[in-house]
């Protein structure tokens, strides 16, 4: 959907409740009455990473596609990859509701949602049917709320997905599991991590390699960082997903719900997230490929996640406030920025603000 034409359904859009919204913006791209823009993927945004052809470094970030169902209309949109999930062994149904809101002034949201989800087998029985040539699409696994062994439900994941997804995610970042951040401690984090890469390599031989990347929390303590820093480079890990939303709340917050627990996205989470960005890129040497998440809206924040050091960017809150089209409109802008500081392509830029 174009950008212009977005502005004329946004009027419509904010008067349902948001979490409505987002299953009517579902349907509407399952019924596929979303319009397809022309495919915009200009040599320069190609990236090739972890033996794929990404053909531009734009991604849905997790939580858009919780289900894996509209994974191919958003590639369809104009992404270079989505993440879909976060996934749990078992369906499990969140939090209570409300537990989305929308601070329009402020063009962020905040979630409490709690991995609602269908659980693995819903979601695998949808990506085993997709096409050889669907796009890049990873697979973010979470933990259900009442396991103990959370490591286990990761376990669990890199079996079950393995043969299903281009990579995997393990997510223990969102603020709305109990207990789940405590995971990103050292000791838990190097279990977690040896036994999710030993149950991805168990079934290599059949699935082939999938790439295991790690999804970080926002906040995060300088010795937090230092230590993840340290673990993900002995592990093993293909990568690092930075951030996941915040649960601070920036004094600049305008709208009243900034007062509702779980975690902020949009525009007031842009700095601190390519700050830990920044700073994850310095303390793995650049030796590990990120993705920059957090408070994108324009090629120019996309731009800058690169040069700080990503590899790749994703978003999410922007959609609602902008819509798909804005996906096109990000990759051209980011062209523009690219050729503007003399670069012929996104790896030539990553990491350059360092260098
Ligand atoms: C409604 C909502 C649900 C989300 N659910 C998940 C999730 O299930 N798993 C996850 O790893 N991140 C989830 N996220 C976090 C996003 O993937 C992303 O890290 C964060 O929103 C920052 O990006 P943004 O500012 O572009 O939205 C969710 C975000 C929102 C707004």
């Amino acid at each position: 959907m174009p950008k212009g034409l977005y502005k004329y359904v946004w009027p419509f859009i904010r008067l349902l409740e948001p979490e409505q919204a987002h299953s009517l913006a579902l349907y509407a791209l399952k019924s596929r009455l979303v319009p397809v823009p022309t495919p915009y993927n200009p040599p320069e945004l190609g990236v090739y990473l972890w033996g794929m052809t990404f053909p531009n470094p734009i991604g849905l970030a997790a939580g858009f596609d919780k289900n894996a169902e509209v994974f191919e209309q958003m590639l369809d949109q104009g992404f270079g990859f989505v993440e879909v999930g976060s996934l749990t062994p078992r369906p499990q149904a969140g939090n209570p509701r409300p537990r989305l809101f929308r601070l329009e002034e402020d063009r962020a949201v905040i979630n409490q949602m709690g991995f609602n989800n269908q659980g693995h087998y819903a979601a695998a029985s949808r990506l085993a049917l997709r096409g050889e040539a669907s796009g890049i699409v990873g697979v973010n696994l979470g933990k259900n709320k009442d396991t103990t062994d959370a490591a286990a439900d990761y376990e669990i994941g890199a079996v079950a997905f393995s043969p299903l997804a281009d990579f995997l995610v393990i997510n223990i970042s969102s603020p709305n599991t109990p207990g789940l951040r405590t995971l990103q401690g050292p000791a838990p984090l190097r279990e977690l991590l040896a036994r999710t890469l030993g149950a991805r390599d168990s079934v290599s031989v059949e699935s082939g390699y999938t790439p295991v990347l790690l999804k970080i929390a926002p906040d995060l303590t300088d010795e937090d960082k230092s230590d993840i820093a340290e673990v993900a480079l002995d592990s093993g890990i293909d990568g690092l997903i930075i951030s996941n939303t915040t649960i601070e709340r920036p004094e600049t917050l305008k709208n009243a719900r900034r007062a509702e627990t779980g975690g902020l996205s949009g525009r007031p989470l842009f700095e601190m997230s390519t700050r830990v960005l920044s700073e994850m890129y310095l303390a793995t040497n650049g030796k590990i490929p990120l993705i920059g998440v957090g408070g994108i809206e324009d090629g120019k924040g996309a731009y800058e996640k690169i040069i700080q050091g990503a590899s790749l960017v994703e978003l999410y809150s922007a959609l609602v406030y902008e819509g798909p089209g804005l996906v096109d409109t990000i990759k051209r802008e980011l062209v523009d920025c690219l050729r503007g500081d003399g670069f012929d392509s996104i790896v030539d830029a990553v990491g350059a603000q360092h260098k």
